[in-house]
């Protein structure tokens, strides 16, 4: 079966993963918007497992952006390992500090995100009526029928 295999996602591999799974482009972080040709990213999978995952970040000098991440089975472990081979790539690049987003009603990333040594740096009240401005299919209820309104701001020191 072999080991599990990372390889570099292409932009159309990108665009699908966020249609999938954030409502499509562009990505609303929170240093700036992106469209899947900003971002990199990798595609990992171990056909052994079935377990697979996609993360896409943006770097710009000492800082970076997490800008996606989906995995799946979810609680399977695949997050932790993609989570490391971005930052792994990310600290390759230069990178000293990375920062993502996540929405209030995501409380399983936002654990998932804390337990990686991500810390709870600023809320940002309101940004999904920012998001829906520009994505207007966004739904008002997220996760578990939680209004869908903040975005929460986590930031590791790599
Ligand atoms: C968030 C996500 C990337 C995590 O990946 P994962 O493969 O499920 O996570 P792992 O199996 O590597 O880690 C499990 C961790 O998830 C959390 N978790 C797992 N099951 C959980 C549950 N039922 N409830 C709450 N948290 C749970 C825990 O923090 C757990 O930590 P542990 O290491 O102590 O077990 C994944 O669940 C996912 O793709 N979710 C949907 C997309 C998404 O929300 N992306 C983040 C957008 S900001």
């Amino acid at each position: 079966m072999g080991e599990p295999h990372v390889r570099p996602a292409t932009a159309v591999e990108i665009e699908a993963d966020w249609r999938e799974f954030t409502g499509g482009p562009p990505a609303v972080g929170v240093l700036r918007e992106y469209e899947p040709e900003d971002v990199e990213g990798i595609v990992w999978r171990d056909e052994a497992s079935g377990r697979s995952g996609v993360v896409t970040w943006w770097v710009d000098g000492k800082g970076a952006e997490i800008v996606s991440v989906h995995a799946e089975p979810q609680g399977s472990g695949a997050g932790t390992r993609i989570m490391d081979a971005a930052e792994e790539e990310l600290r390759r690049r230069g990178a000293k500090t990375v920062v993502l987003a996540t929405t209030n009603d995501n409380a399983r990333a936002l654990n998932f995100y804390i337990k990686r040594g991500y810390r709870l740096v600023r809320l940002h009240l309101d940004a999904m009526d920012r998001v829906r401005a520009r994505k207007p299919g966004v739904p008002s209820t997220g996760h578990d029928g939680v209004p869908l309104r903040d975005m929460w701001e986590l930031e590791k020191v790599l």
